[in-house]
Formats: C-alpha cells, sequence, structure tokens
C-alpha cells in the first residue's frame, strides 16, 4: 500500500483523435479474452484481440490508447510460457495485465512469482478483496469488495517500482502497479460480472489512465462503414445470400445502404423457417434500395428429403441443396465483383484470430458457391459482437422481428422435426413454435431466455379428446439460457405459462395429444436434438 495520489491530467496526455481511440486486448489463451474486449466496447471504447505473439509492428500500426494482458492457463515459469515482445513496454501506452497478464508484467519486470503453498493457498470463486482507492484503478470504489480469482501462483516479490493496491486473505499482490509508466496488474477477472466493481474497474482503466473518449457506438460505425465499404467497393456488383438471419439481414441494410441497387440479395426460402419468416424477411427488404431475389425452393428441398431420417444425412442435404439453389439463382445474375458475408468478430475469434478472410458457411457445411466468379469476399460486420450486429440492425431501421431474433439453425425446421421430414409434420412444428412463442411473449418472458422453440418428436401416444381415442404425436418445449451456447441450463418456466401453452397446443394443433417439457441442460444434452 501507499501509492500516491495522482494527478489524471499528467499522467497522460488526451490523444489527439478521439474517435480513434482503440484498446488492444493481448490474448494469452484465457478463456476471457473475448469477454475483454467485449466488456471493453461496452463502454464504448473499440477493441480487438490478437495472438500474444503479434508482432510489435503489428501492434504499434494499431495505435492503441491502451493494452490489456488476458488470463492463460499455466505459470510464468512454464515450458514455453507465453510473452509478449518486451519492445511493447517501450510503446508508452498504458498496461493492465490480468491474472497470468498480470504474473507476466511481474516477471518481465523482474517481480519473482512463486506457487500457492504453505504460506498463501490457491484462489478460485469470490473472494473479499481490500483495494487503495487512491491506486487509479480503484477510484471512487470501496475499499473492500468481492473479486473474482482463479490462479495458483502469485506474486511474492514485487517488481522494482511497483506496488501494491490490493490484497485477500490468500494474496498479498491482488493488484500491482507502477504509476510513471501506466503498467497495472490484477490477480483477479474485473471482466467476469462475479467481481462486484469489476465494471468500473475497466472503466477506470479506459477513462481515468488511457484517457479514452468512449464515443465509439453504431453510429459512428455506420457511418464510417458506409464510407469504407464505398471506397472499396466503387462501382463493383455485390452479392449476398440472405438466409433470413440476423448477421446477414444486417449486412444486407448496411450494403445496401452504401452501393444501393448494386446489392443483389438472394432469399433460398427453404420451406424450413418458422412461422411467416419468410414474409418477414422479404418485407424487411421491400422498401429498401436493393435487388431482392426470393426463391421459393419449398418443393425441391421436401422432395430431396424425403425418406431420409438421419440427422447428419439431413443437414447435408440441406446444405448441398441451398448451395445448389443459390447457385443457379446467381448465373441469372451475372458476373459480381464482390461476394458478401455475414461473418461477425466471435467467428474471427474461434478461428484463431488469423489474418486471412474467414469464411462462414451457410449451414455451416457445404461451403462457397463453387461457380459464382467474384473478386473479392466483403465482411462488413467481421469486427463486431452479436449485441453490436443487433444494436447496428435497429440503427438502419430492420424490424425488431428480425434484429431480436433468436439463434435459428441454418436447416431450420427439419432438424426439429425428429426423423423424416414432411410438409405434414413442419406444419405441425411451425403451428406448435408459434403458440409457445405467442404464450412466452404473453408473459413477458422472452428477453429471460436465450433460444425457446417446440421440436416435433417420433413418439406417438395413446390419449383421449372428447369421446374418443387418439393414437397423435408429442410435441417437445425446449428453452435455455446461455451467455455462449456452448453450455446451457434449461429455463424455468412458470407452470402457468407451460400450462397455456399445452393447452393451446393440443387444442389448437391437430395431431398432437401430448406436450412434453424438456429439462436437460447443456451438457450433457445439446440445444438442437438433431
Ligand atoms: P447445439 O445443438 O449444438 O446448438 O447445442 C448450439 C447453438 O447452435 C445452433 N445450431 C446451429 N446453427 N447451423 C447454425 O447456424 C446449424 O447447423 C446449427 N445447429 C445448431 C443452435 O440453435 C444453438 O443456438
Amino acid at each position: 500500500m501507499g501509492a500516491q495520489t495522482p494527478c489524471l491530467g499528467e499522467i497522460r496526455k488526451p490523444m489527439t483523435n478521439p474517435s480513434e481511440q482503440k484498446i488492444l486486448i493481448l490474448d494469452f489463451g484465457g478463456q476471457y479474452s473475448q469477454l475483454i474486449a467485449r466488456r471493453v466496447r461496452e463502454c464504448h471504447v473499440y477493441s480487438e484481440v490478437m495472438p500474444f505473439s503479434a508482432p510489435i509492428e503489428k501492434i504499434k500500426a494499431f495505435h492503441p490508447a491502451g493494452i490489456i494482458f488476458s488470463g492463460g492457463p499455466g505459470s510464468v515459469y512454464a515450458n514455453k510460457a507465453p510473452f509478449p515482445d518486451e519492445d511493447i513496454y517501450e510503446l508508452g501506452v498504458p498496461i493492465l495485465g490480468i491474472c497470468y497478464g498480470c504474473q507476466l508484467l511481474a516477471k518481465q519486470f523482474h517481480g519473482t512469482i512463486v506457487p500457492a503453498g504453505s504460506s498463501y493457498a490457491r484462489e478460485y470463486g469470490k473472494t473479499e478483496t481490500r483495494m487503495d482507492s487512491r491506486c487509479p484503478l480503484f477510484f471512487n470504489l470501496p475499499e473492500t469488495s468481492i473479486t473474482w480469482m482463479s490462479h495458483g501462483d502469485f506474486i511474492s516479490e514485487m517488481p522494482e517500482g511497483f506496488v501494491t493496491a490490493a490484497y485477500s486473505n490468500a494474496c498479498p499482490t491482488a493488484c500491482i502497479y507502477e504509476e510513471e509508466r501506466s503498467l497495472y496488474g490484477v490477480q483477479f477477472h474485473p471482466e467476469v460480472t462475479h467481481t462486484v466493481y469489476g465494471t468500473e474497474m475497466i472503466r477506470n482503466f479506459l477513462f481515468s489512465i488511457c484517457r479514452c473518449a468512449g464515443n465509439w457506438d453504431m453510429g459512428n460505425y455506420r457511418k464510417k462503414k458506409i464510407a469504407q465499404l464505398r471506397e472499396q467497393i466503387g462501382d463493383g456488383k455485390v452479392l449476398l445470400a440472405l438466409s433470413g438471419g440476423v448477421d446477414s439481414a444486417v449486412a444486407a441494410a448496411l450494403l445496401s445502404e452504401a452501393v444501393g441497387s448494386r446489392l443483389t440479395c438472394v432469399f433460398v426460402d427453404h420451406g424450413l423457417m418458422r412461422y411467416q419468416e419468410g414474409d418477414q424477411v422479404e418485407q424487411a427488404f421491400s422498401g429498401r434500395e436493393l435487388r431482392f431475389i426470393r426463391i421459393n425452393a419449398q418443393k425441391r428441398f421436401l422432395a430431396r428429403l424425403s425418406g431420409v431420417a438421419d440427422p447428419e444425412q439431413k443437414r447435408k442435404i440441406i446444405g448441398e441443396e441451398f448451395i445448389r439453389t443459390f447457385e443457379e439463382a446467381a448465373k441469372g445474375i451475372g458476373k459480381v465483383d464482390f461476394l458478401a458475408q455475414g461473418t461477425i468478430y466471435p467467428d474471427v475469434i474461434e478461428s484463431g484470430l488469423g489474418e486471412a478472410a474467414v469464411i462462414k458457411s451457410h449451414h455451416n457445411v457445404g461451403g462457397l458457391p463453387a461457380c459464382v466468379d467474384f473478386r473479392e469476399i466483403v465482411e462488413p460486420l467481421r469486427m463486431l459482437f452479436k449485441d453490436e450486429v443487433r444494436q447496428l440492425g435497429k440503427e438502419l431501421g430492420l424490424p425488431e422481428s428480425i434484429v431480436s431474433r433468436q439463434p435459428f439453425p441454418g436447416p431450420g425446421l427439419a432438424i426439429r422435426v425428429l426423423g423424416e421430414v414432411t410438409e405434414e409434420k413442419l406444419n405441425i412444428v411451425r403451428e406448435a413454435d408459434r403458440i409457445f412463442r405467442d404464450e412466452i411473449e404473453k408473459a413477458g418472458l422472452q428477453n429471460t431466455m436465450s433460444q425457446y422453440f417446440a421440436v416435433l418428436s417420433n413418439i406417438h401416444s395413446v390419449g383421449v379428446m372428447g369421446d374418443g381415442r387418439t393414437y397423435d404425436s408429442a410435441v417437445i418445449l425446449r428453452s435455455i439460457v446461455t451467455d455462449d451456447f456452448m453450455t446451457a441450463e434449461w429455463t424455468r418456466i412458470p407452470f402457468e405459462v407451460l400450462d397455456r401453452t399445452s393447452v393451446r397446443i393440443v387444442n389448437e394443433v391437430q395431431g398432437v395429444n401430448r406436450v412434453l417439457y424438456d429439462i436437460t441442460s447443456k451438457p450433457p444434452a445439446t440445444v438442437e436434438y438433431e
């Protein structure tokens, strides 16, 4: 303890061009690097993630207003422990190291890091932590609060010039810093919501230490991106495959604003969409300047799916058929210069942060249409997170039914009809799904769950309706809550809502005499059934 009260104006001069202020996150293999980037952007400061091995020239060229070192799985003393280029400390840019990032900062400035042992224990989970609010990271924060810890090593000897500004029972060095050079390290994870004042700490780093302006928003992005797209595309022609999902719809709206009728959108309606969804997509684009081609290919998809019950085969057929239908439509359009894709930032990060364009294939199978002749790929959402894509969609005037859409699998209702797909079964699942969504919305629960839908099972069971015996299908309702769709918890929907939904489905949907609610989380189950 014992930092002096800093005079911020003297620490760092404001950046000359606030609209260009960016934070760089160096990824050391931690599970939260993407989350750090999102937290920074939630504070209206643009951020990007680069691998820890990014060359110093690339880091310089990015002109960061501040750098954050992420956490990582290993120890700084491990064989092949990841370290950044030491020239990074010569850039004169504030640095915040988180967990592993904090330890490597200590290591590179000759502190000592040791495994937790007899004197200090490992820490995992919510931890009461005391903080010195004279440290700029903790300005205006209470002296004691909860942080999220997850570490086996700790800093036992401070690097020269650094002081400590936070500690817990098991960690005497929960924050270290060197004010002169604006180097900060925290042993805990401010990006995780369990750290009660985590966002405030990130804000202090961004605004008090890096002196960012906080003016990154979708209004600015829209203006800048449109200018960039106009420059990139010139008088070229652009082709986009519209799936009806949020990403491709927002990409289409942005491109149509940038290049107008030189954008052609091909919307393949495979007949596997939810209630009225195909029409909603068409309507959303009806008032815009672009060429919109809707191909009603329901019959063709159904014919190919006839007699096929295996889930993987169904997915493959749909992917192939989509590409074929798209190619046929594209032939009629003639030569295009650009193929547009709705790739978003998590796709880029998850693909290993590569420089190469990430080519997101529709339905995640099949790949790009082979016979579409184009020069380049444009990916106008490549640097945006999903919530930013939705905000941009609103900014561009897309209807709520499109921008707030739940994730919907490319193969559509075909993987929510278990076993063979027929028109009759699609109608059943579509109707049941419509009723379920209607009841969830009437109960005002739609924003409390990440995904909710109906599945038509292949169970037939005996029932009684009126005076007669029935032998009909069972519909399964599924609803989950998740942050990342890698794990998911089933939703505790109130019984009254389930009851109303069940009564309506059995009464209104012919061929259904039983409604089941799925109470399995992921893992062990997946979100979808096939
Ligand atoms: P699972 O079933 O793998 O689903 O737990 C996780 C999330 O991915 C969606 N999903 C898909 N999305 N094409 C897509 O674009 C697909 O083939 C596909 N399969 C599953 C699913 O709806 C959930 O949101």
